[in-house]
């Protein structure tokens, strides 16, 4: 297929009749497809079964220091978790709190405790006016859903090859102290699958914030989820902070979501100072303590740093499969007539689509016509306002390798007709 971006109105109006009857085609073949969220697939969530015989009898309930994990107490969890979640996050573990099934519930608290209470003697953001947070955008649309629900006004922040535009993002909370924040997804990012460059997480820990209470939202959630055999090192934030004696702005979120049981693994907290003590004491008078059977059995399944990385080998090889089809498919498509671009991740669960401005929209609209989901466009920048409307993120994991090809052929000819469309209008005006 030619150049969209070079041909002239006739030669577009031609192929778009051609684009037309294919799309009329794929509809009548009735599909049902799901591209919408990064969810691990039936085949992955398998790789975890055995975890559930770890413990079959009473004996088998008790964690280090005799603890029975079947009744209260180690309320900031079991020591065995907090060392294997202090690998993973690459945390002292005195600096860890466990928490539930999900470390999203975890942000919110924490937004929410920061709301209520405050910290190091500031009013609580509920009694300051106008407060902010940065959105490094294109972002996690849930993490966006949080600080808007609780009001707080968000900014868009663009995204370089190597992380968030640190000059704007050092602009803004050096001179603006009703900036309260900022979202990071700083290893494989959602939806770029971009890892933060060194020089990206040093100049975090050189923030000098105006306001007393700004904080990082580190979200960890993809620490160990490489792709290929060469993975991306992302530079310790604590160790930074420690050095730039800034370590009261890093909090850390993780869980074993997208490694054993996604809504069914465990979470987890790292921060350090006056984060701990205060977040210690929140979660102290919201439980008496989680599931700790299940931190339990995520330790007996996953034991160390190494047979949790030989156990991520398995995943990737799933996913691995997945990610280079949808990426092939781009190339085939796309490398003559660029009127997309993709990121290419090594790791993470997604791939982010940038089409001509403007085609987004109409890009997911045919593909839901066609009978492919995919995540809202505009749902990867704050109030789901995406300024270029160009962003697409597609989630591989989910569908099987069959569901994915077909998934890929609908999505390729919808982005085509989307851009036809936009092109020959453009002509045409
Ligand atoms: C960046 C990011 N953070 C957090 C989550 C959710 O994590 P959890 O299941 O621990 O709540 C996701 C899930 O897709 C995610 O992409």
């Amino acid at each position: 297929m030619c150049n969209f971006l070079t041909a002239n109105k006739d030669q577009l109006v031609n192929i778009k009749l051609n684009l037309k009857q294919e799309y009329k085609n794929i509809k009548n073949l009735n599909l049902n497809l799901d591209m919408s969220r990064g969810k691990p697939s039936s085949e992955q969530l398998d790789l975890s079964m055995s975890m559930l015989d770890t413990i079959s009898s009473g004996s088998d309930c008790f964690s280090a220091g005799n603890i029975d994990c079947r009744n209260y107490g180690a309320s900031e969890g079991i020591n065995e978790i907090k060392e294997l979640m202090s690998q993973i996050m690459e945390a002292n573990k005195d600096n860890i709190i466990i928490g539930g099934n999900s470390s999203l519930s975890l942000m919110f608290d924490t937004v929410s405790y920061f709301m209520t209470h405050g910290i190091l003697g500031c009013l609580p953001w509920t009694g300051q006016n106008d407060i902010k947070f940065l959105c490094p955008s294109p972002g996690y649309d849930r993490h966006f859903s949080i600080t808007q629900h609780f009001g707080i006004k968000m900014i868009p922040i663009k995204m370089n090859s190597d992380g968030p535009d640190m000059n704007e993002i050092q602009n803004l909370v050096e001179n603006d102290d009703t900036v309260k924040g900022i979202w990071c997804v700083p290893k494989y990012s959602n939806p770029q699958g971009i890892t933060y460059s060194n020089s990206v997480v040093t100049k975090f820990a050189k923030l000098r914030p105006a306001a007393k209470d700004f904080r990082i939202f580190w979200d960890n959630a993809y620490a160990v989820h490489d792709l290929t055999n060469s993975e991306e090192k992302l530079l310790s934030i604590f160790e930074e902070c420690d050095k730039y004696n800034s370590s009261d702005l890093p909090i850390m979120f993780c869980s074993t979501s997208k490694i054993t049981f996604a809504g069914s693994g465990v979470s987890a907290i790292a921060c350090a100072g006056e984060n701990l003590k205060n977040l210690k004491k929140r979660f102290s008078f919201k439980t008496i303590g989680y599931d700790k059977i299940n931190q339990l059995r995520h330790f007996k399944f996953l034991k160390n740093i190494n047979t949790l990385k030989y156990h991520m080998k398995k995943h990737a090889e799933i996913l691995n499969p997945k990610f280079n089809l949808v990426i092939n498919k781009f190339k085939e498509h796309f490398l003559n007539n660029p009127i997309i671009s993709w990121t290419e991740p090594k790791g993470g669960y997604f791939i982010s689509v940038e089409t001509l401005n403007g085609c987004a929209k109409e890009t997911v609209k045919y593909c839901k016509g066609a009978g492919l989901k995919l995540t809202d466009a505009g749902a990867t920048y704050p109030y789901g306002i995406d300024p270029g409307d160009s962003n697409i993120r597609i989630a591989p994991s989910y569908p099987n390798f069959e569901e994915l090809d077909k998934a890929m052929d609908v999505f390729c000819l919808c982005a085509k007709l989307a851009a036809i469309e936009k092109l020959i209008m453009f002509q045409s005006s």
